[in-house]
């Protein structure tokens, strides 16, 4: 009983962040951010890269994995007692979440690039959401496979998810989301 599903806002370029690794303005949108929270709200556990976390009022009280090469294995996080420090090199999933204290429910994946990429051959399910009014030229991409041949729903495809319906978030911002599930 376990699912891991993937959460991301990509610009027209596939991009999550700008060359200096910050998310712009341009990439977050209210309707985005409520359809993220509500999401994770449901998850069971979040996982993400050092450099990235979901922010807003609930995301202390999450239980968490934060992927890096700080340490070995797993190890405590020094400032967040919900969370454990994750190196996918020295431990798996499966002896990461049960050090969490997780035996089921959803995994939700929110970056950046590298962890995204990572999980590619395991999601369940990718919320896509895009920004049709954002060009991050330059940028990070969600995906280290996406480039000039490439776009996200490309890299998608490729590890064999499939598009459900485009949903609006913000219509009048043009902001949309698409969920990819195998
Ligand atoms: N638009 C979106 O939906 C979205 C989603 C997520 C993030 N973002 C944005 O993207 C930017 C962050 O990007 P980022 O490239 O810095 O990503 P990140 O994944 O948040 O952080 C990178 C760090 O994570 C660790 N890491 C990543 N892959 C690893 C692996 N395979 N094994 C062990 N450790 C690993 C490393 O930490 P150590 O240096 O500690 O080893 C690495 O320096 C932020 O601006 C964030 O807001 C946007």
């Amino acid at each position: 009983m376990r699912r891991i599903e993937g959460y991301a806002i990509v610009s027209t370029d596939g991009r999550i962040a700008d060359a200096n690794g910050v998310m712009p303005d341009s990439l977050r949108y209210d309707a985005d951010q409520r359809f993220l929270q509500s999401a994770l709200d449901r998850a069971a556990v979040v996982i993400n890269g050092r450099h990235s976390a979901e922010g807003g009022p609930r995301a202390a009280q999450r239980k968490r994995l934060i992927v890096t090469r700080q340490i070995a294995a797993v190890a405590a996080s020094p400032d967040n007692t919900n969370a454990l420090l994750w190196n996918p090199a020295g431990a798996t999933l499966e002896k990461a979440l049960e050090a969490l204290g997780v035996k089921e429910g959803t995994i939700a994946v929110i970056g950046g690039p590298e962890v995204f990429s990572m999980f590619l051959p395991l999601y369940d399910a990718f919320d896509l959401s895009r920004a049709a009014r954002t060009t991050i030229p330059g940028g990070l991409p969600v995906f280290a496979e996406v480039g000039p041949n490439a776009t996200p729903e490309d890299v998608l495809a490729r590890h064999g998810l499939k598009p459900g319906p485009r949903r609006d978030l913000d219509a009048s911002a043009g902001v949309t989301v698409v969920t990819w599930t195998r």
